[in-house]
């Protein structure tokens, strides 16, 4: 099974067990000084433990407070006392026989705003006016051109913070000089317009500086200390942005000053958002773009391999990429010589055992990532990383998986991710576990949610499979077509019962609810489910581009995700669609990054969003409201389609309250808390049981 995955490989001196690397990802877990901490060597320790090849450590700044990009816990090497909290890291991934890196980055001109820090601290290739600047979601503050004597002075701040890795037990460093931090900044064309020997003027100048570093770190770490170098093999979005052809003709010199291995990604600006995460540069559709050189055929898996493979051609060093990478496609580009390592990071987080399971041929037994962005999102203003699905996931020592102490009978009302997550986690701990649902189908909204969210399908059918999987190991029982009553908790009478029978529809109190143009959300779901049990989500979402039972114009009540979301499957279905939310805000809940495109996108379709209406009465003719601004309109409709957020439901838990011992109530039938909110709680109570 995917063998040349598996197949051990070589950076420099350095022999790995498989072809797998955790990139560089920012966790959070960094104390309130910016040193590493239990909690982040126990995060790296199970990635670790869970088969990588290689760890490559999050961004870390080898300056402070002049270097970091983050307030004010920006995680950093800079000084000797910074030692012992990486020593705390490198020991927990060495335990698993893993090698680890440190990325270590100097932000340049994208410091940090923190107070006292002005223009001269913010230091970068050349100062480049704010006017010269495209627009974009960033604030812009020229920065201070370094002189050469500064430049010196740089490299010899790099090449103190690789001796500090080494001496904290690193194996190597990656040099970061993709994105737009310091190092891009000599690399590109548009950052540098220097006229001296680190100008842009040859290739050989371009890479002087990043040549310099890598130098300067062999010299003083050794030969044997790796290094990784990364690099924009294209900048989109930038007049003179760095090129595909600029890019290979970089490698030959990165390779020359020492670099043992070379990752190539892209990065860019202004409209097209995050190249980071190349499944969301697609969304909601591809959009008018120059996306030349990316190999947009598969939705984004493997965006960047087309690079990959050019920049190989260039260098004998192994080169990798990451960008939505699964096994199955590393596997194949390996074997295609795209690629000699496969870069990962968020399938890693869902699943830090996903590398074993690959190597013990059960890859189907694999936590999928929903590709969601939530762990992104959560690093916003510093906090702590945490993933959707995967609970567990920064909290491993919390969460580490302890034998209950008396084994209970465990029923759980409801099959939603909160329900099947509880249930996992409690006949992981020994529990005996049912789950009863009144639906047809395990998975609560999920498999509805699968047929509406476009990008996401795969993984949440995929997340349903998981469990099915994981239940059938571990002895949980799933009784479907079967909610749980007194009669019921009364035979069975179970030690812990778990409500986690979702929230309720909320409906709007207006007049005209009855109006054979209203589609609430109770019978949308009843409809959906039906369909469900005969097609199954993939085949629905692609029938329903053929037939659909609602009208030409629509108005969609609600612009929060569900809204949203379905206002975008309904004008990928040829519908006219209004969005009315009563909110000020639109796209609330919706996924990180999306917001702002899939509005665009839906403008840009000619669709309205329409936020801070009032709701006032449905006719014959549509919904009527009141505007923002104090207009009285008739919003005209074919179908009208209720889709506000989900609310509590305080009466179906109640009627359970006293029908166990031990009585949970999860997920959303007690608050609403998306999707990563009721996993959260199933792990919870799972834990706690
Ligand atoms: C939460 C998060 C933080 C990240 N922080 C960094 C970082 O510190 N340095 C870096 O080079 N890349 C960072 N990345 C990008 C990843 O290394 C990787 O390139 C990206 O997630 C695409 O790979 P994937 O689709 O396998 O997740 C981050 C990604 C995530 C999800
Ligand atoms: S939060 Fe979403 S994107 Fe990030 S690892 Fe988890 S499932 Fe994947």
């Amino acid at each position: 099974p995917l063998e040349r995955l598996m197949e051990p490989g070589s950076i420099g001196s350095l022999r790995t067990k498989n072809r797998i690397i955790k990139t560089a990802a920012g966790t959070g877990y960094a104390d309130k000084d910016g040193r590493g901490t239990e909690r982040m060597a126990d995060f790296y320790g199970a990635i670790a433990n869970g088969g990588a090849g290689l760890v490559i450590v999050e961004n870390c700044a080898v300056e402070w407070p002049r270097g970091t990009h983050v307030v004010p816990t920006g995680f950093r090497l800079h000084h000797e006392s910074y030692v012992p909290g990486h020593a705390l890291v490198t020991a927990a991934v060495h335990k698993h026989d893993c090698p680890v890196f440190v990325q270590l980055m100097h932000a340049g001109p994208w410091l940090a705003m923190l107070p006292g820090m002005g223009p001269q601290e913010r230091i970068t290739a050349s100062t480049i006016a704010e006017e010269d600047m495209p627009p974009s979601v960033w604030d812009w503050v020229p920065g201070h051109e370094l002189t050469v004597p500064e430049i010196h002075d740089v490299v010899g701040i790099f090449a103190h913070s690789a001796e500090l890795a080494k001496e904290a037990g690193y194996d190597g460093v990656e040099i970061n000089a993709s994105f737009y931090h310091l190092v891009n900044c000599f690399l590109s064309r548009f950052w540098n317009r220097r006229n001296d020997e680190y100008g842009p003027q040859t290739i050989e100048n371009r890479t002087r500086f990043y040549c310099d570093i890598i130098r300067e770190v062999k010299r003083r770490c050794g030969n044997d200390f790796a290094i990784a170098a990364n690099i924009n093999a294209r900048e989109f979005g930038l007049a003179n942005g760095t090129t595909l052809e600029e890019a290979k003709a970089m490698a030959p010199y990165i390779e020359a000053a020492g670099a043992d291995i070379l990752q190539v990604r892209a990065s860019s600006y202004g409209p097209y958002l995050e190249m980071l995460f190349p499944e969301t540069v697609l969304y909601p559709e591809t959009p008018n773009l120059d996306l030349s050189d990316l190999d947009i055929s598969r939705g984004g898996p493997g965006m960047y391999l087309n690079m990959s493979a050019a920049v190989k051609q260039m260098v004998s060093i192994p080169v990798f990429c990451a960008g939505r990478l699964t096994p199955e496609l590393g596997d194949e580009a390996l074997r295609e010589g795209k690629l000699d390592f496969v870069g990962m990071t968020r399938r890693l987080i869902a699943d830090h055992e996903l590398p074993n399971k690959v190597a013990a041929g059960r890859a189907d037994e694999i936590r999928p990532c929903c590709g969601c962005c939530y762990c992104v999102e959560t690093r916003m203003d510093d906090g702590p990383q945490s993933c959707r699905v995967n609970p567990e996931s920064g909290k491993e020592r919390e969460y580490q998986i302890t034998p209950a102490v008396k084994k209970k009978r465990v029923m759980i009302a409801g099959g939603g991710p909160a329900a099947m997550e509880a249930a996992r986690v409690a006949a992981l701990r020994g529990h005996e576990v049912t789950i009863y649902d009144k639906a047809a189908e395990l998975g609560g909204l999920l498999p509805i949610a699968a047929v509406v969210k476009d990008h996401e399908r795969e993984s949440l059918v995929g997340l349903i499979r998981y469990y099915k999987g994981e239940f059938a190991k571990l002895g949980v029982k799933v009784e479907l077509g079967r909610g749980v009553d007194a009669e019921l908790t009364g035979k069975v009478k179970p030690d812990v019962l778990i409500i986690a029978t979702g929230g309720k529809n909320a409906i709007p109190r207006i007049p005209g609810l009855d109006n054979r143009k209203v589609i609430d959300s109770t019978s949308l779901h009843r409809k959906l489910k039906l369909a469900l049990r005969v097609f199954g989500p993939e085949w629905l979402g692609r029938l329903t581009k053929i037939y659909m039972p609602v009208g030409k114009n629509v108005v969609v009540m609600g612009g929060g995700v569900q809204g949203c979301q379905l206002a975008e499957f309904l004008v990928k279905r040829g519908r006219s669609v209004t969005i009315a939310e009563t909110g000020e805000v639109l796209g609330e809940g919706l996924p990180y990054l999306t917001p702002v495109r899939l509005l665009n996108w839906f403008r840009d379709q000619g669709g309205v969003a329409l936020a801070g209406v009032t709701y006032e009465r449905i006719t014959d003719q549509g919904l009527e409201i009141t505007t923002a601004e104090g207009e009285r309109k008739t919003l005209q409709a074919d179908s009208i389609i209720l889709a506000l957020p989900l609310e509590p439901d305080p009466a179906a838990a109640k009627t359970l309250q006293s029908a166990a011992p031990e009585v949970y109530q999860i997920g959303d039938v007690k608050e609403f808390g998306y999707m990563h909110g009721a996993f959260a709680d199933g792990a919870k109570v799972g834990h706690a049981i």
